[in-house]
């Protein structure tokens, strides 16, 4: 684990300086399942602005976030004296119409940062996670109350691409003290196609109805395999010394017939008592 917060802290630095660097997307080792359908988690600019040298005085970092088009390629995110932009999620229809400000936070310093050690444990999980991660669109609060006056992070649009920058703003001064680039477009998931996830039968494709008409008719070929097996060993018996014992069966009841002798001893072995009656009955009739 202190090697991965080398190579986070690395891959920062090996970039150079600040004014060349872009917002990444968060490694899966911390988010998986990233970008999800409305959040995109990113790394903090840890080391970034403070790599070379320790940050003096109060600052904060500023999540500056709009939806990905030719037009807003060079969107500034402060304005002429440069005074950060403060627009909002609604001001901007989402990000579609500029830039707006998703998230703003204090960053742990580059030399005091939490050891990734003790991520595994849950109780300091989310703190750490918190000190190397943001998520935009995680916090959709604002959208429900009218009057909301302060940063609001809602939920981004789906399958949508995005571009993020972060800005380090120099608090006693209320200037934007240094910035990113904006990252490279960040795409969130697209929502499962609608025939993926419908069961209904008449949608199925072709692949499924092939495969469901081999399963429905494979007991009816079992079946007829199996009753062929059957007719071919009776046919093996009756070819083999199966027809012998069928003989001997029909000579030892026909012998005695023939012989018309002892018909009451044959019946009362081979017959239940009913049928012995009628035989004697039979007997009558042929006399
Ligand atoms: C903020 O601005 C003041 C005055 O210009 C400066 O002394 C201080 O170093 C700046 N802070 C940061 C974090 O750069
Ligand atoms: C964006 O800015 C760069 C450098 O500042 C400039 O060369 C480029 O022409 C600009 N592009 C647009 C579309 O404004
Ligand atoms: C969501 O935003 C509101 C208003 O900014 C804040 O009070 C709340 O703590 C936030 N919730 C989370 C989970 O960040």
């Amino acid at each position: 684990m202190p090697l991965l917060w080398a190579l986070l802290a690395l891959g920062w630095l090996r970039r150079g300086s600040t004014v060349y660097l872009q917002p990444q997307l968060a490694s899966v080792t911390f988010a998986t399942n990233n970008p999800t359908l409305t959040t995109v988690a990113l790394e903090k600019p840890l080391c970034m602005f403070d790599g070379s040298e320790p940050l003096s005085g109060a600052y904060e970092v500023y999540l500056y976030v709009m939806v990905d088009s030719a037009s807003s390629r060079n969107a500034s995110v402060q304005d002429s004296s440069g005074t950060p932009l403060s627009s909002t999620f609604r001001h901007t229809q989402g990000g579609k119409t500029g830039p707006y400000k998703a998230a703003a936070f204090d960053l742990t310093p580059c030399s005091d940062l939490p050891s990734l050690d003790a991520v595994g444990d849950v109780s300091q999980a989310s703190e750490i996670l918190n000190a190397y991660l943001v998520r935009v669109g995680n916090n959709g609060t604002c959208l429900w109350d009218p009057n909301f006056q302060g940063l609001c992070n809602p939920p981004l649009s789906a399958a949508t691409e995005y571009r993020f920058k972060y800005v380090l703003v120099n608090m006693s001064t209320g200037l934007v003290q240094d910035q990113t680039l904006w990252s490279d477009p960040i795409r969130t998931n697209r929502p499962a196609p609608y025939a993926a996830i419908d069961t209904w039968p008449g949608r199925r494709s072709g692949c499924m109805i092939v495969i469901t008409a081999i399963l429905g008719s494979l007991p009816f070929f079992l079946l007829v395999a199996f009753a062929g097996a059957i007719v071919l060993s009776f046919v093996d018996m009756g070819s083999s010394d199966g027809e012998t014992t069928h003989d001997s069966q029909i000579t030892q009841e026909a012998v005695p017939k023939s012989l018309g002798t002892s018909e009451t001893s044959y019946t009362s072995v081979n017959r239940g008592p009913p049928l012995d009656r009628a035989e004697v009955y039979s007997s009558k009739l042929q006399d």
